[in-house]
């Protein structure tokens, strides 16, 4: 063995420790919960966004994510018997939108990557909210495949997508996606995906400083008039691998005075309860929103967090049931799901874990309570989806 090998793999193996098992009062007469569309955690918040990553892969290498010295042919991604069927995914699913859920956000790694991910949309896309609609069902993709996807995944259900891209420049967009991926084609991607009526179509960029913070304001004039909504996220320190510092951080406010200083915006209020970007619309001359224009939003979860809406639950490529971007554990539901566990059983768990969780990683950051059991590693967005 190389002597850098060890200190490679080792934090990665432990990344996944085996799942917390369900909780046994779940099964208990007394306590058990059904899904009434109205879970609530233990700061009072509903229950209302779940993320479900179908693939820990991904064809990129960006630096703040998977980057390539860790993600190599040596990491050990999860093998094929250990992920979630599409069945076992929609029903899972659809116990969660028994519980409230309204929406749906299929990530990764690379979504697309995942084989015939097009099945798994057309059985998602039957499920209905409590209230008896359509799910918000969406996808997040580094738009590399979307051109020769676009159209079947609408097709199969989907209503819109949301694609990452860091920037405009040819020679920085490949630097940060670190396999030479060009721009073009990720433009092309989003193209593919407006014509196919994949709308309204969210652009995310991570700023890091001094590797693409030039690239904010020819993205907003890029998109500026554009149907697409530009989305700045501020770079996280999710995950272990990504050498996170917080001088490599833009915050929000600096790249709202950026692009402040050549047009003129107005803050727009929140489209739905618990959502992760501040919405800011292009003014015009009476300095009202300027539909036509367009919006951006800003996404501040390192310096200004939003853990006191948080609504999401996150669920892994081999099922386990995360509450928190940052968390270092998730509960098991692939192994109650296998044992045969019925849908008024996994209501139940899932009610009790949601019931219990307190998570709020981003409004501890710095603190000592951030910090959870020594030598557990927080899992990384590559295996838990954006
Ligand atoms: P829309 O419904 O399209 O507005 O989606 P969204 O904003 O919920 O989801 P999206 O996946 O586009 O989120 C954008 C980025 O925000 C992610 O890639 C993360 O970087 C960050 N983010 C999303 N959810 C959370 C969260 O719960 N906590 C933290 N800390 N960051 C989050
Ligand atoms: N910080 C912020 N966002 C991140 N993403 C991945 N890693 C990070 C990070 N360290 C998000 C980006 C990307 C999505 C797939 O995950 O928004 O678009
Ligand atoms: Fe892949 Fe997205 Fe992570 Fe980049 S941010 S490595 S595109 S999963
Ligand atoms: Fe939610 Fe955790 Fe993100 Fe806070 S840090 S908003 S609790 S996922």
């Amino acid at each position: 063995m190389t002597e850098h090998a060890t200190p490679r793999v080792l934090p990665l193996l432990q990344q996944r420790p085996g799942g917390l098992p369900a909780p046994k009062a779940a099964f208990l007469d007394g306590s058990r919960m059904t899904a009434c569309g109205l879970l609530s955690d233990g700061r009072g918040r509903s229950l209302r966004d779940l993320r479900i990553s179908v693939t820990d892969r991904c064809n990129f290498r960006c630096s703040y994510c998977m980057p390539k010295e860790i993600f190599d042919h040596t990491h050990p991604y999860l093998a094929h018997a250990d992920l979630l069927s599409f069945e076992e995914i929609t029903r899972i699913a659809g116990v969660f939108v028994s519980h409230g859920v309204q929406k749906i956000r299929l990530t990764g790694g690379e979504p697309l990557l995942r084989k015939d991910i097009e099945r798994l949309i057309e059985q998602l896309s039957t499920l209905r909210t409590t209230e008896d609609r359509p799910l918000d069902l969406t996808l997040t993709t580094n738009g590399s495949l979307l051109a020769r996807k676009a159209r079947a995944l609408k097709a199969a259900g989907l209503q819109r997508v949301t694609v990452s891209l860091d920037g405009l420049d040819d020679a920085v967009f490949r630097s940060m996606n670190d396999v030479n991926f060009p721009v073009r084609d990720v433009l092309g991607g989003i193209d593919a995906a407006h014509a196919a009526g994949l709308g309204p179509i969210k652009i995310n960029m991570v700023v890091k400083r001094g590797v693409n913070d030039q690239q904010i304001l020819p993205m907003v004039r890029r998109f500026k008039g554009s149907p697409m909504v530009l989305r700045f996220i501020e770079y996280m320190d999710v995950g272990v691998t990504n050498g996170w510092r917080m001088d490599e951080v833009v915050p929000s406010q600096q790249v709202l005075e950026t692009i402040q200083s050549q047009f003129a915006l107005v803050k727009l209020a929140p489209r739905t309860p618990g959502e992760t970007a501040q919405r800011w619309g292009f003014a015009n001359t009476q300095g009202e929103h300027d539909a036509q224009a367009g919006e951006i939003g800003l996404i501040s979860s390192v310096t200004q967090a939003f853990c006191g809406t948080c609504n999401r639950a996150r669920l892994s490529t081999e099922g386990r049931l995360f509450l928190c971007l940052f968390a270092e554990q998730g509960w098991d539901l692939r192994s109650l799901v296998r044992a045969g566990a019925s849908d008024a059983d996994l209501a139940s768990v899932i009610g009790h874990i949601w019931s219990g969780r307190t998570d709020r990683y981003s409004e501890l950051r710095g603190t000592t309570s951030a910090h959870g059991a020594p030598g557990v590693r927080r899992v990384e967005m590559s295996y838990i989806g954006g």
